[in-house]
């Protein structure tokens, strides 16, 4: 099937939660006990848009637990490959879905959910076959060894309907560079929960860390 179109709802989806923190912290829970704290030290620092990768023997369990103790953040499932994976992270309780790549399986899978999906592209090939399927947002992955904002001003030329958010490589200080893009809706990354605060439960500084780029 390469007929399926995605609905606009879905992408208006996209724009409410991107409205609700320009930053997605990058999630891979080795813990389950972790994920409960961890997403409540992000909430508490402004940053309610979780996205949990489908990295860890316990990631779908950690969204479960976030999506049912945590009700102010909007949990979301990442390094999601197959339309098994889209299943299986939207009965676990994630409110949005994120690729690191697009297959035509995967963007025609979530035309029929009421789950938005985030589909990730690193080439121009790659985005004119997502818009080709309705596709206005997307993943920008790896973003900085794909040519950073750079790339992003040239891109935003032929395509200058599309918002990205860009993921990879992207630390604190070169964020706002990227949300200083027109084009660019949000950014993500794992620099908001470093391994060895998650590991010392140090959830005052991971909110501190989430606090330092909140807008709130
Ligand atoms: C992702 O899946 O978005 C990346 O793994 C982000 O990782 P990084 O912020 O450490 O580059």
């Amino acid at each position: 099937m390469t007929d399926l179109t995605y609905p606009t709802r879905l992408t208006d989806r996209i724009d409410e939660l991107v409205q609700l923190a320009p930053v997605i912290p990058v999630l891979t829970i080795k813990r389950i006990e972790d994920a409960v704290p961890l997403a409540q030290a992000l909430v508490a620092g402004g940053l309610p848009v979780l996205e949990v990768t489908l990295r860890s023997p316990v990631a779908l369990q950690a969204i479960e637990a976030i999506a049912e103790q945590v009700p102010e953040a909007e949990v979301g499932a990442g390094t999601v490959l197959n339309p098994g994976d889209f299943d299986r992270a939207v009965a676990a309780g994630s409110r949005f879905i994120v690729s690191p790549g697009i297959t035509g399986e995967l963007l025609d899978h979530a035309c029929t959910s009421s789950v938005p999906l985030l589909p990730g592209i690193q080439t121009v090939s790659e985005l004119m076959e997502g818009i080709q399927r309705g596709y206005q947002r997307f993943k920008f992955f790896p973003a900085e060894i794909a040519g950073g904002t750079g790339a992003l001003k040239a891109i935003a030329g032929p395509f200058a309907d599309v918002r990205f958010c860009p993921t990879g490589g992207i630390r604190a200080h070169t964020a706002a560079d990227y949300l200083a893009l027109p084009n660019v809706m949000c950014v993500g990354g794992t620099w908001l929960a470093p391994n060895d605060l998650v590991e010392q439960g140090d959830w005052d500084a991971i909110r501190e860390l989430a606090r330092a780029c909140s807008p709130h």
